[in-house]
């Protein structure tokens, strides 16, 4: 029997990031959710909160600037600020994902080059895998080149969907260096802001997560260092699911958070409002809708501890955990927060009230970071095997 425990030393250290980490959120996020979501903006003064309480680099390692804590530690964290503003939690969940590739196909100088200022929180990262034709089909359709030329690679072809593309100082970005090999001819590279030839173009008008920016990028004739490419010529997407491996946990711990924090809401709501005589509480068939919404949200919780216990032990199959946290937490977070904006009827719908907005920001972790039809195709891949068709 496998728990979600860690050590007692790890257990401490996170008890005291929690605590720290709930009372910044009661202070200065869950205030400002609502203005983040009808303004819109990037919410640069929750960026800096963040950074300075050391929030960016909490699964790292200690010699890149991280603070070597868990990865369980990490989702957590996430989760808690998700509780109150998905678009907050997410600066945390995208800064990982935007560290992970160099974490995982960086040489040492490069992790020594750019993961202490992603770390801090000094410079904000991102990933660009996603293009007009290839979503879901990441490898099979990328059209993004990148052709060898002398010490240089250069990089022609546009990403969209790229959560913080338009602030980020550094975005990894996923390209075709031989279109003849398929998967095995896609490589990583590392592109800075102010590259000549990279440019920011279309932002995304959005139902949710509206204070996080998701934008096009655009590379015209963009000249990269070959010394910015991460692992071997060929090694790009394998980096790119790898990565996707550690950071779907993320985007489980912002769902998971989310309907939290909406349940949360329609709990106390129900508590509060009188109808029929007595509080709504107190009517069994709300309190059965309860019962279920609470059920869900434990399982889902328990299924993400386990998903991360898994990657800080470096288990053989995080692949498929990290598909299924991401799969249970995002569909439970739909339905949890659609049936909290039943709960409070008509002020449910109101955007007085915080759970419509949960419900939006709800329906994007059923979708980014792949889709959760590509979550199940992951799941049955690793139980039956990927088909491919006899060669004669
Ligand atoms: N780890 C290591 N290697 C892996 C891997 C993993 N998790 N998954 C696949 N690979 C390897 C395979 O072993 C294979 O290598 P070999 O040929 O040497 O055996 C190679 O990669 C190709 O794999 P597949 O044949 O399985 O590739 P596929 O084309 O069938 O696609 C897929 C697999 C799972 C569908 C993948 O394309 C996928 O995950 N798609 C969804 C993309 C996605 O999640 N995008 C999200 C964008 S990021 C985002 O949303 C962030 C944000 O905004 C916040």
């Amino acid at each position: 029997m496998t728990t979600v425990a860690g050590t007692p030393a790890q257990d401490d250290d996170e008890a005291l990031i929690l605590e720290m980490v709930r009372d910044l959120v009661a202070e200065k996020v869950a205030p400002r959710a609502a203005e983040i979501d009808a303004t819109g903006e990037f919410p640069w003064d929750i960026q800096k909160l963040f950074a300075q309480n050391d929030l960016f680099g909490i699964p790292f390692p200690a010699e890149y600037g991280g603070l070597g804590g868990t990865f369980r530690t990490y989702v957590k964290v996430v989760e808690e600020v998700a509780k109150a503003c998905a678009s907050s939690a997410l600066i945390i969940a995208v800064q990982e994902l935007g560290m992970l590739p160099i974490m995982i196909g960086g040489t040492e100088e490069q992790k020594h080059r750019w993961l202490p200022k992603i770390a801090s929180g000094e410079w904000v990262a991102a990933y660009a895998l996603t293009e007009t034709g290839s979503g879901s089909d990441a490898a099979g359709s990328m059209r993004l080149r990148a052709t060898k030329d002398g010490d240089d690679y250069v990089l022609d072809g546009t990403k969209i969907w790229i959560t913080q593309g338009n602030i980020a100082n550094v975005v990894t970005v996923f390209a075709v260096t031989d279109p003849e090999k398929g998967p095995g001819g896609i490589s990583a590279f590392v592109v800075e802001q102010g590259t000549p030839g990279f440019s920011v173009g279309k932002l995304e008008k959005k139902m949710g997560i509206r204070g996080s920016p998701t934008v096009e990028l655009v590379f015209e004739n963009c000249r990269v260092p070959a010394a910015n490419r991460l692992g071997p010529e060929g090694d790009g997407f394998k980096i790119a699911m790898k990565v996707l491996d550690k950071s779907r946990p993320g985007i489980a711990a912002q769902a998971l958070g989310i309907a939290t924090g909406a349940l949360e809401y329609a709990t106390n709501y129900l508590k509060e409002r009188i109808a029929f005589g007595k509080p709504l509480a107190q009517q069994q068939g709300l309190q059965f809708m309860l019962a279920d919404m609470k059920t869900d949200v434990e399982a889902a919780r328990l299924l993400l501890y386990e998903a991360a216990r898994k990657c800080d032990e470096g288990a053989d199959d995080i692949t498929t955990w990290a598909a299924m946290a991401k799969l249970r937490c995002g569909d439970v977070a739909m339905s949890v927060t659609t049936d909290a904006v039943q709960l409070l009827g008509g002020f449910g719908y109101s955007t007085e009230y915080p759970v419509e907005r949960m419900m939006r920001d709800a329906k994007i972790t059923q979708i980014y970071e792949g889709t959760q039809q590509i979550q199940r195709l992951v799941i049955a891949r690793s139980m039956v095997g990927k088909w491919r068709p006899p060669s004669n």
